[in-house]
Protein backbone atom coordinates (compact mmCIF):
# COMPACT_ATOMS: atom_id res chain seq x y z
CA UNK A 1 0.00 0.00 0.00
CA UNK A 2 1.06 3.69 -0.61
CA UNK A 3 1.42 5.89 2.39
CA UNK A 4 -0.75 8.74 2.91
CA UNK A 5 1.71 11.72 2.41
CA UNK A 6 2.59 9.96 -0.71
CA UNK A 7 -1.16 9.97 -1.85
CA UNK A 8 -1.19 13.72 -0.82
CA UNK A 9 1.57 14.85 -2.24
CA UNK A 10 0.37 13.35 -5.95
CA UNK A 11 -3.11 15.02 -5.43
CA UNK A 12 -1.79 18.23 -4.10
CA UNK A 13 0.83 18.31 -7.16
CA UNK A 14 -1.33 17.00 -9.95
CA UNK A 15 -3.18 20.03 -11.80
CA UNK A 16 -6.60 19.17 -12.15
CA UNK A 17 -7.71 21.22 -15.25
CA UNK A 18 -4.25 19.79 -16.89
CA UNK A 19 -5.31 16.62 -16.33
CA UNK A 20 -8.75 16.69 -17.32
CA UNK A 21 -8.44 18.56 -20.32
CA UNK A 22 -6.43 15.90 -21.76
CA UNK A 23 -9.60 14.44 -22.06
CA UNK A 24 -12.51 16.71 -22.09
CA UNK A 25 -12.40 20.50 -23.68
CA UNK A 26 -12.49 22.96 -20.82
CA UNK A 27 -13.61 26.29 -20.83
CA UNK A 28 -13.07 28.79 -18.40
CA UNK A 29 -15.91 30.53 -16.29
CA UNK A 30 -14.58 32.94 -13.63
CA UNK A 31 -12.28 31.01 -11.24
CA UNK A 32 -13.81 27.38 -12.59
CA UNK A 33 -13.41 25.53 -15.70
CA UNK A 34 -16.66 24.07 -17.13
CA UNK A 35 -17.41 21.74 -20.34
CA UNK A 36 -20.07 19.05 -21.52
CA UNK A 37 -19.86 16.25 -18.81
CA UNK A 38 -17.77 13.08 -20.18
CA UNK A 39 -20.28 10.84 -17.82
CA UNK A 40 -23.45 11.73 -19.06
CA UNK A 41 -24.92 12.95 -22.30
CA UNK A 42 -25.99 16.55 -22.38
CA UNK A 43 -26.41 19.73 -24.23
CA UNK A 44 -25.68 22.40 -22.11
CA UNK A 45 -22.56 22.03 -19.89
CA UNK A 46 -22.62 21.17 -16.59
CA UNK A 47 -19.79 19.53 -15.36
CA UNK A 48 -17.12 22.56 -13.61
CA UNK A 49 -13.44 21.88 -12.48
CA UNK A 50 -12.06 23.64 -10.08
CA UNK A 51 -8.14 23.97 -10.11
CA UNK A 52 -8.26 26.24 -6.75
CA UNK A 53 -9.84 22.80 -4.89
CA UNK A 54 -8.85 20.34 -7.06
CA UNK A 55 -12.04 18.72 -7.39
CA UNK A 56 -14.52 18.53 -10.73
CA UNK A 57 -18.69 18.38 -10.22
CA UNK A 58 -21.33 17.54 -12.32
CA UNK A 59 -24.40 19.53 -11.80
CA UNK A 60 -26.09 16.72 -14.02
CA UNK A 61 -25.42 13.57 -13.11
CA UNK A 62 -23.79 14.50 -9.72
CA UNK A 63 -20.17 12.57 -10.34
CA UNK A 64 -17.74 14.21 -8.61
CA UNK A 65 -14.23 13.89 -7.10
CA UNK A 66 -10.33 15.14 -7.43
CA UNK A 67 -7.91 13.88 -10.15
CA UNK A 68 -7.58 10.35 -8.72
CA UNK A 69 -11.71 9.56 -9.04
CA UNK A 70 -12.02 11.32 -12.30
CA UNK A 71 -9.34 8.75 -13.66
CA UNK A 72 -10.98 5.76 -12.31
CA UNK A 73 -14.44 6.96 -13.46
CA UNK A 74 -13.11 7.82 -16.92
CA UNK A 75 -10.30 5.70 -17.64
CA UNK A 76 -12.18 3.01 -15.59
CA UNK A 77 -9.21 2.43 -13.54
CA UNK A 78 -9.19 1.05 -9.98
CA UNK A 79 -7.72 3.58 -6.94
CA UNK A 80 -3.97 1.88 -7.30
CA UNK A 81 -3.88 2.69 -11.08
CA UNK A 82 -4.93 5.93 -11.23
CA UNK A 83 -2.88 6.88 -8.31
CA UNK A 84 0.40 5.35 -10.47
CA UNK A 85 -0.82 6.66 -13.22
CA UNK A 86 -0.50 10.02 -11.66
CA UNK A 87 2.61 9.39 -10.00
CA UNK A 88 4.04 8.64 -13.15
CA UNK A 89 2.60 11.97 -14.86
CA UNK A 90 4.73 13.79 -12.16
CA UNK A 91 7.68 11.58 -12.02
CA UNK A 92 7.09 9.66 -8.34
CA UNK A 93 8.15 6.77 -8.40
CA UNK A 94 5.37 4.44 -6.04
CA UNK A 95 4.93 1.00 -4.75
CA UNK A 96 2.18 -0.06 -5.84
CA UNK A 97 0.92 -2.64 -4.51
CA UNK A 98 -2.46 -3.05 -5.09
CA UNK A 99 -6.09 -2.71 -3.02
CA UNK A 100 -6.23 -6.51 -2.37
CA UNK A 101 -9.99 -7.11 -3.43
CA UNK A 102 -9.32 -6.05 -6.91
CA UNK A 103 -5.67 -7.20 -7.37
CA UNK A 104 -6.87 -10.70 -6.46
CA UNK A 105 -10.01 -10.40 -9.05
CA UNK A 106 -7.74 -9.35 -11.71
CA UNK A 107 -4.87 -12.02 -10.96
CA UNK A 108 -7.48 -15.08 -10.75
CA UNK A 109 -9.13 -14.18 -14.04
CA UNK A 110 -5.87 -13.84 -15.52
CA UNK A 111 -4.92 -16.92 -14.62
CA UNK A 112 -8.33 -18.60 -15.56
CA UNK A 113 -7.61 -16.91 -19.33
CA UNK A 114 -4.44 -18.80 -19.41
CA UNK A 115 -5.71 -22.32 -18.46
CA UNK A 116 -8.54 -21.89 -20.71
CA UNK A 117 -5.88 -20.50 -23.55
CA UNK A 118 -3.97 -23.45 -22.47
CA UNK A 119 -6.71 -25.83 -22.78
CA UNK A 120 -7.73 -24.76 -26.23
CA UNK A 121 -4.25 -25.53 -27.95
CA UNK A 122 -3.58 -28.93 -25.84
CA UNK A 123 -5.81 -32.51 -26.90
CA UNK A 124 -8.19 -31.70 -24.84
CA UNK A 125 -9.03 -28.65 -26.49
CA UNK A 126 -9.84 -31.05 -29.66
CA UNK A 127 -13.61 -30.05 -29.71
CA UNK A 128 -12.88 -26.45 -29.05
CA UNK A 129 -10.60 -26.07 -32.20
CA UNK A 130 -12.66 -27.68 -34.65
CA UNK A 131 -15.63 -25.37 -33.64
CA UNK A 132 -13.98 -22.39 -33.96
CA UNK A 133 -12.16 -23.88 -37.30
CA UNK A 134 -16.26 -24.70 -38.57
CA UNK A 135 -16.85 -21.06 -37.52
CA UNK A 136 -13.87 -19.67 -39.65
CA UNK A 137 -11.90 -18.31 -36.82
CA UNK A 138 -8.06 -17.69 -37.48
CA UNK A 139 -6.53 -17.74 -34.13
CA UNK A 140 -3.36 -16.46 -35.64
CA UNK A 141 -5.14 -13.34 -36.83
CA UNK A 142 -7.44 -12.82 -33.34
CA UNK A 143 -4.45 -14.13 -30.92
CA UNK A 144 -5.16 -10.26 -28.95
CA UNK A 145 -8.54 -11.68 -28.18
CA UNK A 146 -7.09 -14.46 -26.57
CA UNK A 147 -9.68 -17.16 -26.86
CA UNK A 148 -9.62 -20.22 -24.90
CA UNK A 149 -11.74 -23.56 -24.29
CA UNK A 150 -13.38 -24.86 -21.25
CA UNK A 151 -13.35 -28.66 -21.26
CA UNK A 152 -16.51 -30.53 -20.43
CA UNK A 153 -14.23 -32.47 -17.31
CA UNK A 154 -13.78 -29.01 -15.88
CA UNK A 155 -9.92 -28.95 -14.62
CA UNK A 156 -9.62 -24.85 -13.49
CA UNK A 157 -9.55 -25.96 -10.20
CA UNK A 158 -6.46 -28.08 -10.13
CA UNK A 159 -4.83 -25.72 -12.34
CA UNK A 160 -5.42 -22.58 -10.10
CA UNK A 161 -4.43 -24.84 -7.13
CA UNK A 162 -0.95 -25.31 -8.70
CA UNK A 163 -0.80 -21.36 -8.77
CA UNK A 164 -1.67 -21.08 -5.14
CA UNK A 165 -5.33 -20.12 -5.88
CA UNK A 166 -7.45 -20.65 -3.65
CA UNK A 167 -11.20 -22.18 -4.43
CA UNK A 168 -12.85 -19.00 -2.64
CA UNK A 169 -11.08 -16.15 -5.08
CA UNK A 170 -12.56 -18.24 -7.98
CA UNK A 171 -15.85 -18.13 -5.95
CA UNK A 172 -15.54 -14.33 -5.86
CA UNK A 173 -14.64 -14.24 -9.43
CA UNK A 174 -17.77 -16.06 -10.18
CA UNK A 175 -15.66 -19.00 -11.89
CA UNK A 176 -17.07 -21.38 -9.84
CA UNK A 177 -20.67 -21.58 -7.79
CA UNK A 178 -21.53 -24.37 -5.86
CA UNK A 179 -18.22 -26.51 -6.11
CA UNK A 180 -19.44 -26.28 -9.58
CA UNK A 181 -16.66 -24.43 -12.60
CA UNK A 182 -19.34 -22.09 -14.36
CA UNK A 183 -17.72 -22.91 -18.23
CA UNK A 184 -17.82 -26.60 -19.35
CA UNK A 185 -17.36 -27.33 -23.04
CA UNK A 186 -17.64 -23.73 -24.20
CA UNK A 187 -15.00 -21.97 -26.14
CA UNK A 188 -14.41 -18.74 -24.18
CA UNK A 189 -14.08 -14.75 -24.72
CA UNK A 190 -12.16 -13.12 -22.03
CA UNK A 191 -13.87 -9.67 -21.40
CA UNK A 192 -10.80 -7.10 -21.13
CA UNK A 193 -11.36 -3.50 -20.10
CA UNK A 194 -9.97 -0.76 -21.17
CA UNK A 195 -6.74 -0.46 -19.84
CA UNK A 196 -6.02 -4.38 -21.30
CA UNK A 197 -7.02 -6.32 -18.46
CA UNK A 198 -8.97 -9.71 -18.16
CA UNK A 199 -12.50 -8.62 -15.58
CA UNK A 200 -14.54 -11.58 -16.88
CA UNK A 201 -15.79 -14.07 -19.43
CA UNK A 202 -18.03 -14.94 -21.91
CA UNK A 203 -18.47 -18.45 -23.17
CA UNK A 204 -20.27 -19.58 -26.16
CA UNK A 205 -21.84 -23.83 -25.86
CA UNK A 206 -19.84 -25.75 -28.47
CA UNK A 207 -23.58 -27.69 -29.37
CA UNK A 208 -26.26 -25.58 -30.38
CA UNK A 209 -28.67 -26.95 -27.86
CA UNK A 210 -26.57 -26.37 -24.65
CA UNK A 211 -28.51 -23.45 -22.81
CA UNK A 212 -27.96 -21.04 -22.63
CA UNK A 213 -26.04 -20.87 -26.02
CA UNK A 214 -23.97 -17.77 -24.33
CA UNK A 215 -23.56 -17.47 -20.45
CA UNK A 216 -21.23 -14.86 -19.08
CA UNK A 217 -19.53 -14.50 -15.96
CA UNK A 218 -21.51 -12.98 -13.16
CA UNK A 219 -21.11 -9.14 -12.28
CA UNK A 220 -18.19 -8.82 -10.00
CA UNK A 221 -16.59 -5.66 -8.52
CA UNK A 222 -14.24 -5.15 -11.58
CA UNK A 223 -16.92 -6.88 -14.02
CA UNK A 224 -19.84 -4.56 -15.05
CA UNK A 225 -22.12 -5.55 -18.05
CA UNK A 226 -23.12 -2.37 -18.65
CA UNK A 227 -20.08 -0.34 -18.43
CA UNK A 228 -18.24 -2.52 -20.63
CA UNK A 229 -17.94 -3.41 -24.70
CA UNK A 230 -16.72 -6.83 -25.82
CA UNK A 231 -13.12 -5.56 -27.86
CA UNK A 232 -13.03 -2.20 -26.69
CA UNK A 233 -9.23 -2.98 -25.47
CA UNK A 234 -8.31 -3.85 -29.19
CA UNK A 235 -10.83 -1.98 -30.99
CA UNK A 236 -9.17 1.07 -29.08
CA UNK A 237 -6.51 2.45 -31.39
CA UNK A 238 -8.09 1.62 -34.94
CA UNK A 239 -11.20 3.35 -33.43
CA UNK A 240 -9.29 6.34 -32.76
CA UNK A 241 -7.02 6.53 -35.85
CA UNK A 242 -9.93 6.33 -37.89
CA UNK A 243 -12.31 8.23 -35.37
CA UNK A 244 -14.89 5.66 -36.08
CA UNK A 245 -16.54 2.85 -34.64
CA UNK A 246 -18.70 -0.02 -35.60
CA UNK A 247 -21.07 -1.75 -33.38
CA UNK A 248 -21.51 -5.09 -33.35
CA UNK A 249 -24.28 -7.86 -31.63
CA UNK A 250 -22.15 -10.56 -31.04
CA UNK A 251 -18.32 -11.92 -30.32
CA UNK A 252 -18.18 -14.01 -33.64
CA UNK A 253 -19.56 -10.81 -35.50
CA UNK A 254 -17.11 -9.05 -34.29
CA UNK A 255 -13.96 -11.60 -34.24
CA UNK A 256 -14.93 -12.65 -37.93
CA UNK A 257 -14.51 -8.13 -38.89
CA UNK A 258 -11.92 -8.21 -36.86
CA UNK A 259 -9.31 -11.22 -38.41
CA UNK A 260 -10.53 -9.59 -41.86
CA UNK A 261 -9.12 -6.52 -40.87
CA UNK A 262 -11.65 -4.44 -39.42
CA UNK A 263 -10.46 -3.31 -36.42
CA UNK A 264 -12.40 -0.77 -34.69
CA UNK A 265 -15.69 -2.76 -33.88
CA UNK A 266 -17.04 -3.47 -30.38
CA UNK A 267 -19.89 -5.45 -29.33
CA UNK A 268 -22.22 -4.99 -26.20
CA UNK A 269 -22.14 -8.69 -23.93
CA UNK A 270 -25.67 -9.01 -25.48
CA UNK A 271 -27.92 -6.63 -23.54
CA UNK A 272 -29.26 -3.52 -24.82
CA UNK A 273 -26.35 -0.62 -25.61
CA UNK A 274 -26.12 1.70 -22.11
CA UNK A 275 -25.32 5.45 -21.89
CA UNK A 276 -22.05 4.37 -20.16
CA UNK A 277 -20.99 2.19 -23.09
CA UNK A 278 -21.74 5.04 -25.21
CA UNK A 279 -19.63 7.45 -23.66
CA UNK A 280 -16.92 4.60 -24.07
CA UNK A 281 -17.52 4.50 -27.79
CA UNK A 282 -17.96 8.88 -28.54
CA UNK A 283 -14.62 9.46 -26.36
CA UNK A 284 -13.16 7.38 -28.81
CA UNK A 285 -14.36 8.06 -32.07
CA UNK A 286 -17.11 10.68 -33.71
CA UNK A 287 -18.60 8.42 -36.39
CA UNK A 288 -20.51 5.21 -35.66
CA UNK A 289 -21.78 2.56 -37.81
CA UNK A 290 -23.86 0.27 -36.23
CA UNK A 291 -24.52 -3.35 -37.57
CA UNK A 292 -27.40 -5.05 -35.79
CA UNK A 293 -29.10 -8.06 -37.47
CA UNK A 294 -32.09 -7.34 -39.86
CA UNK A 295 -34.37 -9.02 -37.66
CA UNK A 296 -37.05 -7.01 -35.71
CA UNK A 297 -35.11 -7.51 -32.39
CA UNK A 298 -31.64 -5.64 -34.23
CA UNK A 299 -33.99 -3.00 -35.56
CA UNK A 300 -35.55 -2.76 -32.22
CA UNK A 301 -32.17 -2.52 -30.66
CA UNK A 302 -30.71 -0.19 -34.04
CA UNK A 303 -33.38 2.61 -33.12
CA UNK A 304 -33.27 2.38 -29.37
CA UNK A 305 -29.16 3.16 -29.68
CA UNK A 306 -29.46 5.65 -32.16
CA UNK A 307 -31.19 7.93 -29.09
CA UNK A 308 -27.99 7.37 -27.48
CA UNK A 309 -25.62 7.52 -29.67
CA UNK A 310 -26.94 11.22 -30.97
CA UNK A 311 -27.22 12.42 -27.64
CA UNK A 312 -22.99 11.37 -27.31
CA UNK A 313 -23.06 13.59 -30.63
CA UNK A 314 -21.45 10.81 -32.16
CA UNK A 315 -22.58 10.89 -36.19
CA UNK A 316 -24.63 7.83 -36.60
CA UNK A 317 -24.87 5.02 -39.65
CA UNK A 318 -26.87 2.10 -39.57
CA UNK A 319 -25.31 -0.61 -42.26
CA UNK A 320 -28.20 -2.86 -43.36
CA UNK A 321 -27.39 -6.82 -44.19
CA UNK A 322 -29.59 -8.95 -46.46
CA UNK A 323 -32.11 -10.45 -44.05
CA UNK A 324 -31.39 -13.86 -42.79
CA UNK A 325 -27.52 -12.56 -42.34
CA UNK A 326 -25.64 -11.37 -39.37
CA UNK A 327 -22.14 -9.65 -39.94
CA UNK A 328 -20.43 -13.03 -39.03
CA UNK A 329 -22.26 -15.23 -41.58
CA UNK A 330 -22.51 -12.55 -44.46
CA UNK A 331 -18.31 -11.59 -44.35
CA UNK A 332 -17.88 -15.38 -44.30
CA UNK A 333 -20.23 -15.88 -47.23
CA UNK A 334 -19.84 -12.54 -49.33
CA UNK A 335 -16.05 -11.41 -47.87
CA UNK A 336 -15.37 -8.70 -46.59
CA UNK A 337 -14.95 -6.33 -49.70
CA UNK A 338 -19.08 -6.72 -49.75
CA UNK A 339 -19.18 -5.77 -46.23
CA UNK A 340 -17.08 -2.78 -46.63
CA UNK A 341 -19.44 -1.64 -49.75
CA UNK A 342 -22.19 -2.06 -46.86
CA UNK A 343 -20.54 -0.08 -43.97
CA UNK A 344 -19.22 2.95 -46.51
CA UNK A 345 -22.69 3.35 -47.79
CA UNK A 346 -24.71 2.78 -44.31
CA UNK A 347 -27.46 5.12 -44.54
CA UNK A 348 -27.42 7.49 -41.96
CA UNK A 349 -29.74 7.21 -38.72
CA UNK A 350 -32.77 9.29 -40.67
CA UNK A 351 -32.89 7.85 -43.69
CA UNK A 352 -32.74 4.50 -41.51
CA UNK A 353 -35.18 5.30 -38.93
CA UNK A 354 -38.21 6.53 -41.66
CA UNK A 355 -37.45 3.28 -43.14
CA UNK A 356 -37.67 1.08 -40.72
CA UNK A 357 -41.08 2.53 -38.82
CA UNK A 358 -44.00 1.22 -40.38
CA UNK A 359 -46.52 4.40 -41.16
CA UNK A 360 -49.46 3.44 -42.22
CA UNK A 361 -51.46 5.99 -40.51
CA UNK A 362 -51.55 10.07 -40.07
CA UNK A 363 -50.82 8.85 -36.61
CA UNK A 364 -48.08 6.90 -37.36
CA UNK A 365 -46.50 9.66 -39.34
CA UNK A 366 -46.80 12.29 -36.40
CA UNK A 367 -45.16 9.84 -33.96
CA UNK A 368 -42.47 9.22 -36.59
CA UNK A 369 -41.59 13.33 -37.18
CA UNK A 370 -42.08 13.26 -33.29
CA UNK A 371 -39.39 10.96 -32.69
CA UNK A 372 -37.40 12.06 -35.56
CA UNK A 373 -37.52 15.77 -33.83
CA UNK A 374 -36.43 14.47 -30.65
CA UNK A 375 -33.61 12.91 -31.60
CA UNK A 376 -32.40 16.01 -34.22
CA UNK A 377 -32.91 18.09 -31.39
CA UNK A 378 -29.87 16.60 -29.02
CA UNK A 379 -27.65 17.37 -31.77
CA UNK A 380 -25.34 20.32 -31.32
CA UNK A 381 -22.82 20.94 -33.91
CA UNK A 382 -24.92 23.80 -35.59
CA UNK A 383 -24.51 22.60 -39.17
CA UNK A 384 -25.44 19.26 -38.51
CA UNK A 385 -28.62 20.82 -36.45
CA UNK A 386 -29.31 23.22 -39.21
CA UNK A 387 -28.66 20.22 -42.44
CA UNK A 388 -30.80 17.71 -40.30
CA UNK A 389 -33.43 20.55 -39.36
CA UNK A 390 -34.05 21.56 -43.17
CA UNK A 391 -33.88 18.10 -44.24
CA UNK A 392 -36.73 16.87 -42.43
CA UNK A 393 -38.86 19.90 -43.04
CA UNK A 394 -38.18 18.83 -47.17
CA UNK A 395 -38.82 15.02 -46.23
CA UNK A 396 -41.99 15.31 -44.05
CA UNK A 397 -43.20 18.74 -46.12
CA UNK A 398 -43.20 21.01 -42.81
CA UNK A 399 -42.08 24.31 -42.34
CA UNK A 400 -38.40 24.19 -40.19
CA UNK A 401 -40.82 26.85 -37.91
CA UNK A 402 -43.11 24.43 -37.00
CA UNK A 403 -40.34 22.05 -36.21
CA UNK A 404 -38.34 24.45 -33.95
CA UNK A 405 -41.61 25.36 -32.30
CA UNK A 406 -41.89 21.50 -31.48
CA UNK A 407 -38.71 21.12 -30.71
CA UNK A 408 -38.95 24.37 -27.83
CA UNK A 409 -41.62 22.75 -26.26
CA UNK A 410 -40.44 19.66 -25.33
CA UNK A 411 -36.84 21.32 -24.57
CA UNK A 412 -37.11 21.47 -20.59
CA UNK A 413 -34.36 22.46 -18.42
CA UNK A 414 -31.82 19.56 -18.09
CA UNK A 415 -34.18 16.72 -15.98
CA UNK A 416 -31.42 15.86 -13.92
CA UNK A 417 -31.59 18.53 -12.62
CA UNK A 418 -33.39 17.39 -9.70
CA UNK A 419 -34.37 19.68 -6.72
CA UNK A 420 -31.72 20.11 -3.81
CA UNK A 421 -33.24 19.04 -0.42
CA UNK A 422 -33.05 22.63 1.93
CA UNK A 423 -29.80 22.59 3.36
CA UNK A 424 -29.78 22.90 7.13
CA UNK A 425 -27.52 24.77 9.49
CA UNK A 426 -25.44 21.48 10.12
CA UNK A 427 -24.66 20.41 6.17
CA UNK A 428 -23.94 24.68 6.06
CA UNK A 429 -21.28 24.20 8.54
CA UNK A 430 -19.73 21.37 7.10
CA UNK A 431 -19.58 22.65 3.40
CA UNK A 432 -18.09 25.78 5.06
CA UNK A 433 -15.15 23.54 6.68
CA UNK A 434 -14.58 21.36 3.04
CA UNK A 435 -14.24 24.58 1.39
CA UNK A 436 -12.14 25.92 3.36
CA UNK A 437 -9.92 22.91 4.95
CA UNK A 438 -7.16 25.19 5.37
CA UNK A 439 -8.64 26.03 8.69
CA UNK A 440 -9.54 22.56 9.76
CA UNK A 441 -6.76 23.08 13.07
CA UNK A 442 -9.20 26.15 13.99
CA UNK A 443 -12.55 23.96 13.48
CA UNK A 444 -11.55 21.39 15.60
CA UNK A 445 -10.80 24.05 18.16
CA UNK A 446 -14.32 25.11 18.29
CA UNK A 447 -16.47 21.78 17.26
CA UNK A 448 -16.33 18.53 18.11
CA UNK A 449 -18.03 15.72 16.07
CA UNK A 450 -20.57 15.33 19.07
CA UNK A 451 -21.96 19.09 18.42
CA UNK A 452 -23.60 17.47 15.34
CA UNK A 453 -27.21 15.80 15.66
CA UNK A 454 -26.83 14.79 11.61
CA UNK A 455 -25.71 11.33 11.41
CA UNK A 456 -24.27 11.92 8.38
CA UNK A 457 -22.81 15.15 8.92
CA UNK A 458 -21.08 13.72 12.30
CA UNK A 459 -19.85 10.59 10.47
CA UNK A 460 -17.96 13.12 8.03
CA UNK A 461 -16.87 15.70 10.66
CA UNK A 462 -15.66 12.23 12.48
CA UNK A 463 -13.07 11.15 9.62
CA UNK A 464 -11.88 15.20 9.14
CA UNK A 465 -11.60 15.14 12.79
CA UNK A 466 -9.33 11.98 12.78
CA UNK A 467 -7.02 12.69 9.94
CA UNK A 468 -6.26 15.73 8.39
CA UNK A 469 -5.65 14.36 4.94
CA UNK A 470 -8.90 13.28 4.15
CA UNK A 471 -9.82 14.40 0.59
CA UNK A 472 -12.06 13.99 -1.90
CA UNK A 473 -11.45 10.72 -3.10
CA UNK A 474 -12.38 9.57 0.19
CA UNK A 475 -15.65 11.34 -0.04
CA UNK A 476 -17.01 9.23 -2.71
CA UNK A 477 -15.06 6.08 -1.20
CA UNK A 478 -16.39 5.97 2.68
CA UNK A 479 -19.77 6.12 2.12
CA UNK A 480 -20.37 9.05 2.78
CA UNK A 481 -24.58 9.60 1.85
CA UNK A 482 -25.17 10.77 -1.25
CA UNK A 483 -27.25 13.85 -0.99
CA UNK A 484 -24.63 15.33 1.51
CA UNK A 485 -21.76 14.22 -1.05
CA UNK A 486 -23.64 15.86 -3.81
CA UNK A 487 -23.85 19.21 -1.65
CA UNK A 488 -20.25 19.31 -0.40
CA UNK A 489 -19.01 19.04 -4.02
CA UNK A 490 -21.12 21.58 -5.38
CA UNK A 491 -20.59 23.96 -2.74
CA UNK A 492 -16.67 23.42 -3.15
CA UNK A 493 -17.33 24.42 -6.77
CA UNK A 494 -19.46 27.78 -6.18
CA UNK A 495 -18.57 29.35 -2.96
CA UNK A 496 -15.88 31.24 -2.80
CA UNK A 497 -13.48 30.71 0.41
CA UNK A 498 -13.84 33.00 3.25
CA UNK A 499 -11.06 34.99 5.48
CA UNK A 500 -9.94 32.99 8.61
CA UNK A 501 -11.74 35.70 11.11
CA UNK A 502 -15.35 35.08 9.10
CA UNK A 503 -14.61 31.18 9.67
CA UNK A 504 -14.07 31.17 13.38
CA UNK A 505 -17.22 33.87 13.75
CA UNK A 506 -19.46 31.44 11.83
CA UNK A 507 -18.38 28.38 13.60
CA UNK A 508 -18.38 30.23 16.86
CA UNK A 509 -21.85 31.63 16.40
CA UNK A 510 -22.89 27.46 15.28
CA UNK A 511 -21.34 26.98 18.61
CA UNK A 512 -22.92 29.43 20.77
CA UNK A 513 -26.10 28.46 18.93
CA UNK A 514 -25.92 24.84 20.47
CA UNK A 515 -25.03 26.22 23.81
CA UNK A 516 -27.97 28.11 23.90
CA UNK A 517 -30.12 25.27 23.12
CA UNK A 518 -28.30 22.87 25.23
CA UNK A 519 -28.91 26.11 28.23
CA UNK A 520 -32.22 26.64 27.00
CA UNK A 521 -33.32 23.15 27.75
CA UNK A 522 -31.51 22.98 30.87
CA UNK A 523 -33.05 25.83 32.19
CA UNK A 524 -36.92 24.66 31.20
CA UNK A 525 -35.47 22.17 33.73
CA UNK A 526 -34.60 23.99 36.31
CA UNK A 527 -37.55 25.70 36.35
CA UNK A 528 -39.36 22.48 36.47
CA UNK A 529 -37.69 21.49 39.09
CA UNK A 530 -37.59 24.95 41.03
CA UNK A 531 -33.81 25.14 41.46
CA UNK A 532 -33.53 28.80 41.94
CA UNK A 533 -29.39 28.47 42.80
CA UNK A 534 -28.90 26.37 39.04
CA UNK A 535 -31.68 28.95 37.43
CA UNK A 536 -29.78 32.09 38.19
CA UNK A 537 -25.91 30.24 37.22
CA UNK A 538 -27.77 29.41 33.58
CA UNK A 539 -29.41 32.95 32.82
CA UNK A 540 -25.97 34.13 33.14
CA UNK A 541 -24.26 31.39 31.18
CA UNK A 542 -27.33 32.33 28.88
CA UNK A 543 -26.54 36.08 28.42
CA UNK A 544 -22.74 35.18 28.06
CA UNK A 545 -23.94 33.58 25.15
CA UNK A 546 -25.51 35.52 23.11
P1 LIG B 1 -23.72 -17.34 -32.90
O1 LIG B 1 -24.94 -18.18 -32.90
O2 LIG B 1 -22.64 -17.96 -32.07
O3 LIG B 1 -23.28 -16.88 -34.22
O4 LIG B 1 -24.04 -16.07 -32.08
P2 LIG B 1 -24.65 -14.73 -32.58
O5 LIG B 1 -23.72 -13.70 -32.12
O6 LIG B 1 -24.99 -14.75 -34.00
O7 LIG B 1 -25.94 -14.85 -31.70
P3 LIG B 1 -27.08 -13.89 -31.37
O8 LIG B 1 -27.36 -12.93 -32.44
O9 LIG B 1 -28.13 -14.83 -30.91
O10 LIG B 1 -26.50 -13.15 -30.11
C1 LIG B 1 -25.72 -11.99 -30.15
C2 LIG B 1 -25.02 -11.84 -28.83
O11 LIG B 1 -25.97 -11.88 -27.79
C3 LIG B 1 -24.04 -12.95 -28.52
O12 LIG B 1 -22.77 -12.72 -29.05
C4 LIG B 1 -24.04 -12.94 -27.02
O13 LIG B 1 -23.22 -11.91 -26.52
C5 LIG B 1 -25.47 -12.61 -26.69
N1 LIG B 1 -26.28 -13.79 -26.45
C6 LIG B 1 -26.91 -14.58 -27.33
N2 LIG B 1 -27.55 -15.59 -26.73
C7 LIG B 1 -27.33 -15.45 -25.42
C8 LIG B 1 -27.73 -16.19 -24.27
O14 LIG B 1 -28.40 -17.21 -24.34
N3 LIG B 1 -27.31 -15.71 -23.05
C9 LIG B 1 -26.54 -14.59 -22.94
N4 LIG B 1 -26.16 -14.18 -21.71
N5 LIG B 1 -26.16 -13.88 -24.01
C10 LIG B 1 -26.53 -14.29 -25.24
MN1 LIG C 1 -24.01 -15.43 -35.61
Amino acid sequence: MVERDKIDEIIRRTDIVDLISQYVQLKKVGKNYRALCPFHSERAPSFYVSPDKGIYYCFGCKKGGNAISFLMEYEHLDFPDALKKLARNLGIDIDTTKDLKYKELYEVNEFAAQFYSLALSKEIGRRGQNYLKERKIDLEKIKDFRLGYAPTSGGLVTFLRQKGINIERLNQAGLISQNRELFRDRVIFPIFNLSGRIIGFGGRGIDDYTQPKYLNSPETPIFKKGEVLYGIFQAKESMRTKNEAIIVEGYFDLLSLYQQGIKNTVAPLGTALTESQVMLISRNAKKVKLIFDPDPSGIKASLRAIGLLINAQTDVHVALLPEGYDPDKFINEKGVVELTKIINSAPDFFEFYKSSVKVETVEDEIALIRDLIEIISKIQDPLRFDRYLKYSARVFDISTEVILKEMKKRDVPEPERRPKSPTSNEEKIIMLIFNNIQYLPKAKEIITPEDFSDERVRRVYELLFKDETFDMADLSKYMVEEGLREKILSSLISEDRVSEADFVKALTLFKNSLQRGKIKKELAEAIRKGDEESLKKLKDLLKQKI
